[in-house]
């Protein structure tokens, strides 16, 4: 039985390559690059399935343009680079990988957080400049994080995980969401609060929510206003959630204390000002960046692929 063709975006793990070419007829660039919109179009054209990064917008024309297309397995837990409307009417599946991320997202977002407050970067930048004459006790004074209060908005995987991990830091975590969950709130142990509430509350505000209209510039002037002038922001959910410009300005006016950025509205494009503050941290959209991760969610793609090329209904569709 010949393999059905795959269009592969970008390279992943060579775990999950190697299945890859078990699996399927495998096609993509060897070079590793970003593709632009015409060589995506031109490499799906054959293609009845496609694996695509969180990076590639994929809209309706360029699905008009592949006839054979029966799958779109998108490597990310996000889906907001596909226009799900327009893959439904075409009968396109759109698949996800949730669930086996959501622990290494946490642990990146407690990372940005900690390091933050308390200056990792500043320190370790100090001694590779043989700027250190030796221990001071003014010397890169940060925030405690131990017994502080942490807001939460959104109540998915992700944003629970990173709420277990505040346990340890005798926290007082407080969240908003679209919903009130009361078993989770039980279960962990962590109160509702209204969103503006939730932003003048927080010693540090951490977001965990999908990218939508209704998210879109959710943190924005109005919100930076409301927050205290020693929060700390975290973003590891989705760049335009945070109006970038405005968020430049909180820092400038130091409506906020610093901010842990692991993703922004114009990706790979980053507002210069943030590059250059201290008190930020600005990482490159690696939240599910380990090995193990990294491998597993390839895993899910593979078994999305198997699923609807036997005519079954994949485990992770969105649409
Ligand atoms: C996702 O899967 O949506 C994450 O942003 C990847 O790091």
């Amino acid at each position: 039985m010949s393999k059905a063709i795959v269009f592969l975006t970008r390279l992943l793990p060579e775990p999950v390559m190697e299945q890859l070419r078990i699996h399927f007829d495998l096609r993509y660039d060897p070079l590793d690059r970003p593709l632009n919109k015409e060589e995506i179009k031109e490499g799906v054209r054959e293609a009845e399935g496609m694996i695509t990064m969180l990076s590639d917008p994929i809209d309706e024309t360029l699905l008009k343009g592949a006839p054979h297309l029966k799958i779109i397995a998108n490597y990310a837990v996000g889906y907001n680079n596909i226009d799900l409307i327009a893959a439904k009417a075409l009968g396109i599946a759109v698949t996800n990988t949730p669930g086996v991320l959501t622990e290494t997202t946490a642990d990146l977002s407690w990372a940005l957080l900690m390091a933050v407050a308390r200056r990792i970067p500043e320190g370790d930048q100090m001694l590779q400049s043989s700027q250190w004459s030796g221990w001071s006790p003014t010397e890169l004074l940060g925030n405690d994080i131990y017994g502080k209060k942490l807001g939460i908005v959104g109540m998915g995987r992700i944003a629970q995980a990173v709420v277990r991990r505040a346990a340890g830091f005798s926290m007082s975590v407080n969240y908003y969401s679209r919903r009130r969950l009361p078993e989770i709130e039980r279960l962990l142990g962590v109160s509702y609060l209204p969103f503006q509430d939730l932003l003048s509350e927080s010693d540090y505000l951490s977001l965990h929510l999908p990218l939508n209209q209704a998210s879109l510039h959710l943190i924005g002037q109005s919100a930076f206003q409301r927050m205290k002038p020693n929060a700390i922001l975290i973003n590891t959910s989705r760049g335009p959630i945070v109006d970038e410009k405005a968020l430049v300005q909180a820092l400038k006016e130091k409506q906020i204390a610093g901010a842990g950025l692991d993703v922004y509205e114009e990706e790979p494009v980053i507002s210069p000002a943030l590059l250059k503050m201290k008190n930020v941290i600005t990482l490159p959209h690696i939240g599910s960046a380990s090995s193990e991760t990294r491998i597993a969610m390839g895993l899910m793609v593979i078994n999305n692929l198997l699923a609807v090329f036997k005519n079954e209904p994949p485990a992770n569709m969105v649409n």
